[in-house]
């Protein structure tokens, strides 16, 4: 292909990094626009990065007629409104995680995927890792037999909270709104949303039958009870999912809490064997193959690949992306179901 394709990135704050890296060193890719709403700090990455375009306004970077596709990196609550006008006005769409801030809404960004006939993905970068991708292989080719419990989760330990604000070239920023209900924040929806969407992706996307948990708002009010903020988000949430062919997975997310360390990891129990991934640490292996009981770290090779790369090579070959909107619709409605059961609770 000779033409690269226009990108237009939505929202510069911590994400954008990995998409101006990610569309940038792409040789099919350029990123001819930007969108923030804060006019300095689009100022200052305009130039930056070379940018084309700059617009305070979603809307109008929409409008630009030369973009082929647009990653959409702004708080969790408006990635409906947008992803949806983007493919509206026929572009592809490349929409961080989580999908949408609830179920209605992601529901509206599939039947609007459907009927542009334009790609959205949900850029679950953790899929990506090469030890997901070597698990996955190795699931799929039998190796775990029937998989009947998957536990995983993100917890972080006390003093991993949100910050509510952060330093940047144009002044202080408030990133406050993953600790607000109304804004889409919370860590059922922040942290949970990759590790639910991880352990759905390694049991082949199941169908559910029932989602049960608690979501907690334990310690965000008096971490940041001195800085006249919202605090109203869970900072830690549990579920249990059962699914229809009879497995179950346990669920895990946390801010914050009292535990030894940070740890995000999926333990996949199958009757022929079995799989531990830990971010940091070697994938293992559990398996009874070779006649006794064993574990088996192996040497994982796979090259690294980006969401944002991924994304480029199916819209230019047109292919189906590995990351779907029906797949991102059933995660959030395991993470609505969390929070919905708690309410019920
Ligand atoms: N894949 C990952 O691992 C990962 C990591 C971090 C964040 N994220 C996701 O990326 C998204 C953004 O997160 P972040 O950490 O970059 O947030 P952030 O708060 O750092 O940045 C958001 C940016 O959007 C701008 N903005 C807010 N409302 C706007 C509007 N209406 N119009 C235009 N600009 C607007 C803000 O000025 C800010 O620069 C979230 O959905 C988050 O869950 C994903």
């Amino acid at each position: 292909m000779s033409k690269k394709l226009n990108i237009g990135i939505i929202g510069l704050g911590e994400i954008s990094s990995a998409h101006f890296a990610g569309f940038g060193s792409n040789p099919h890719s350029e990123i001819i626009a930007i969108c923030d709403s804060d006019e300095k700090w689009l100022e200052y990455c305009k130039k930056e990065h070379g940018v084309r375009y700059g617009f305070t306004k979603w809307q109008d970077l929409i409008a630009c007629e030369e973009l082929d596709a647009v990653a959409v990196c702004l708080p969790n609550v408006f990635h409906a409104e947008v992803s949806i006008a983007a493919l509206n006005a026929g572009k592809h769409v490349l929409c961080e995680k989580p999908m949408a801030a609830n179920v209605d809404d992601a529901r509206n960004m599939v039947e609007a995927a459907n009927r542009s006939g334009k790609i959205l993905m949900v850029s679950y970068n953790q899929r990506f890792s090469p030890d997901i991708q070597y698990i996955k292989r190795y699931v799929d080719e039998g190796n775990l037999g029937e998989i009947y419990f998957v536990r995983t989760g993100w917890r972080r330990p006390m003093g991993m909270f949100p910050g509510p604000g952060v330093a940047r070239a144009s002044g202080e920023y408030s990133r406050n709104w993953f600790n607000e209900k109304a804004m889409g924040g919370g860590v059922c929806f922040d942290l949970g949303s990759h590790v639910v969407d991880l352990a759905m992706y390694l049991m082949g996307f199941p169908k559910v039958k029932s989602v049960t948990g608690c979501a907690y708002t334990k310690f965000l009010p008096e971490v940041l009870k001195d800085r006249g903020v919202t605090t109203d988000a869970d900072d830690h949430s549990v579920g249990f999912v059962k699914f229809e062919n009879g497995a179950s997975m346990h669920f895990e997310a946390s801010f914050g809490s009292y535990v030894e360390r940070q740890q995000v990891f999926q333990a996949l129990y199958g009757n022929k064997g079995g799989v531990y991934r830990e971010i940091g640490a070697p994938v293992k292996l559990f398996s009874s193959a070779a006649g006794a009981y064993t574990t088996i770290v192996p040497r994982i090779d796979l090259p690294v690949v980006t969401p944002m790369a991924h994304f480029v090579e199916c819209i230019i070959e047109n292919k189906t992306p590995i990351v779907t909107p029906e797949q991102g619709l059933a995660v959030t409605e395991i993470l609505e179901g969390i929070l919905k059961s708690t309410e019920a609770f």
